[in-house]
């Protein structure tokens, strides 16, 4: 995700914002920028790329002495990682600037509405249009920036971390945040904002964490003043000493990447469903489809390309659009995709599915299937990424980057995208009944809170880790929905235990994997209520006649299970084409803990790599 810094004291701010956006760097970002100024000379300076170029771009320059900087790295969410899409953005009178990190979802109405008054925009970020809605603001309420902010945030909707400047009040910044959070630190001569405290670690260790809703005004040799954005009330702000260090700030506290992102996907999910899942009005609500709606209707076949997780996530997508739009789904590995002359008609939509947006593989099925006439639909995490502007169209999955090489949140969030596509062409199509439709949407709606829920187990997962940590070997088996997700729980203990493990569908069992099992063969098996329940309980039957260690992954208050299992992990109940994303969950945590355990690199497993940029 973005990152933040800013400063206004009597220290020499653009080296606090330098070093503070380094630091920020293992948040994953595509453009960076700073601003700083001085009375009524302002400088701002951009690049694509990284703080490094940043630097050297500011090398080339005069550069001011200053009173004030704000700096800022950019993940693209609207608009591609371009140096006019980069922060700083300035309003149209160049008095104020911001920096931003979140989505504005209402933008585009908020922009219209600006446009209508005459302003222009220079980039196709939300946040360009966030700083001119500000400016409107101030421009008609005739108000100081403190109010102006607080009035035009009343009127946004979405997440945000801001910080904001008024040229013509140099004494004063503006920090306010809602789902996105803004950590403040404290020193006698002036104040440092970061999005998270790293950047001015070693500055000071007083900090304070703006609560959601909350805005502060920032102004040297005063008090900081805290209030609510909606309902104006003064806040007693808490100041908390740090005492971490700084990579336990990088990975927010946890020792990895992988397990902060295992934590970050019920946040992740609700990035993914925002503003496109409306379960109030019972829609869904999905821009690039409105523009394609023709090809949608009439699309004969949809073909699913993808490696690894991605792929993983494909096959979840296959169940899904199968089952409720009726529209047959094939899923490829990208890899043998490309080379095997596949048939493709100009009625079919190709959906390339990948995290990275650059994987070598993926990107070649996607030209291949251009070429021959097909729609592209591209399902990528990162914002202007290869794959992303090759396509067609498309929806991003809006995880926020991902760092651990074991992909986790980019996971959740495809299926959460191919069950919003799912539904949506069951909308279209008419294959499910509005009242079905409505009901799904609810319950899709509830997932994220009860996926925070489910975080809460992980103490019981470890404790099945610490019993089978030693195993050389490991079967997961699933049916039906849950039969990818126990190809990709085998497929993340291989990357990062580097323990033999094979996903399986369970009735397949009797054709070659029952062989393996004995006393000393873990066998997870999901095996949720909704989903052809009786036959794994058969499975799980054979397993235990022959003696092997059966790890179930059920529903909450199962207990046919847990009669015969040695070890039992419970999920929500849901629908059956809502498991994947709650069965994910505890396999993501047995592999993590599983690999703690056996003391192998987490993040950075042994030969595997983030991003396969080559065949
Ligand atoms: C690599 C990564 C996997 C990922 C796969 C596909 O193997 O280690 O985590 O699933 O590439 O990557 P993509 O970025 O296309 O989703």
């Amino acid at each position: 995700m973005c990152g933040i810094v800013a400063y206004i004291g009597a220290k020499e701010p653009l080296p606090i914002v330098l070093d503070g956006l380094q630091r920020l760097e293992y948040r994953g970002y595509d453009s960076a920028g700073v601003f700083i100024s001085e009375g009524t000379k302002q400088q701002i300076t951009k690049v694509v790329g990284k703080v490094a170029a940043l630097r050297e771009a500011l090398s080339e320059k005069e550069v001011l002495t200053s009173k004030l900087g704000m700096g800022h790295t950019r993940w693209a969410t609207h608009g591609q990682p371009a140096h006019e899409n980069a922060h700083p953005h300035v309003s149209n009178s160049g008095d104020l600037i911001l920096i931003h990190n979140g989505i504005i979802e209402n933008y585009d109405i908020l922009k219209k509405e600006l446009q209508q008054r005459g302003y222009q925009f220079q980039s196709e970020t939300d946040s360009e249009v966030l700083i001119n809605w500000i400016e409107e603001v101030q421009k008609t309420e005739n108000v100081k920036l403190g109010k102006a902010v607080q009035l035009a945030l009343n009127q946004v909707i979405g997440a945000y971390g801001i910080v904001v400047y008024d040229r013509r009040n140099p004494e004063e910044l503006v920090v306010a945040c809602l789902g996105s959070p803004i950590a403040i630190g404290l020193d006698k001569e002036g104040f440092f904002v970061g999005s998270d405290a790293t950047p001015f670690l070693d500055h000071t260790r007083e900090v304070i964490y703006l609560d959601d809703n909350e805005l502060a005004l920032l102004q040297p040799g005063k008090t900081i003043q805290v209030r609510k954005i909606d309902d104006d009330s003064l806040q007693t702000p808490t100041v908390q000493q740090l005492k971490w260090n700084l990579e336990n700030i990088q990975k927010g506290g946890f020792p990895h990447f992988m397990l902060k992102e295992i934590h970050e996907q019920p946040n992740a999910l609700r990035d993914t469903l925002r503003g496109r899942l409306l379960a109030e009005e019972g829609k869904i609500q999905i821009s690039s489809f409105n523009e394609h709606h023709q090809k949608f209707a009439n699309a004969r076949r949809i073909i699913i390309v993808a490696c690894g997780t991605s792929w993983h996530a494909g096959l979840v997508g296959e169940y899904l659009i199968e089952s409720f739009a009726r529209i047959p789904v094939e899923v490829e590995y990208a890899s043998e995709f490309r080379y095997r002359n596949p048939i493709i008609y100009p009625d079919d939509i190709v959906i390339p599915i990948s995290q990275s947006g650059e994987t070598a593989d993926t990107l070649a099925a996607l030209k291949l299937a251009k070429a021959a006439g097909a729609f592209i639909y591209g399902v990528c995490n990162v914002v202007g990424s290869t794959i992303s502007r090759e396509t067609h169209s498309g929806m991003y999955t809006h995880a926020g980057p991902e760092i651990g090489v074991a992909s986790t949140k980019a996971f959740i969030t495809q299926i959460a995208v191919l069950t919003l596509i799912a539904l949506k062409l069951a909308e279209i199509k008419g294959t499910q009944s509005k009242s079905e439709l409505r009901q799904l949407l609810f319950e899709l709606d509830s997932v994220p809170d009860q996926l925070e829920s489910l975080i809460e187990q992980k103490e019981k997962v470890k404790e099945v880790a610490e019993k089978i940590h030693a195993a050389p070997n490991c079967l997961y088996l699933g049916r039906g929905y849950n039969f990818p997700v126990a190809l990709e729980g085998a497929l993340k203990l291989k990357e990062i235990s580097y323990i033999h493990a094979e996903g399986y569908p369970a009735a397949e069992m009797k054709h070659g994997p029952i062989a393996l099992i004995d006393e000393a063969m873990p066998v997870i098996v999901i095996a949720t209520r909704k989903g052809h329940y009786e036959k794994i309980v058969s499975n799980i039957q054979e397993i235990k006649s022959r003696k092997g260690v059966i790890i179930g992954i059920v529903s909450q208050g199962d207990s046919a299970v847990k009669e015969m299992a040695n070890y039992c992990i419970e999920i929500p109940e849901s629908s059956e084409c809502f498991t994947p994303l709650f069965a994910t969950l505890p396999l993501q945590f047995l592999s993590y803990y599983i690999a703690v355990l056996r003391d192998c690199n987490v993040d950075q497993p042994r030969n595997l790599a983030k991003s396969v940029t080559v065949e």
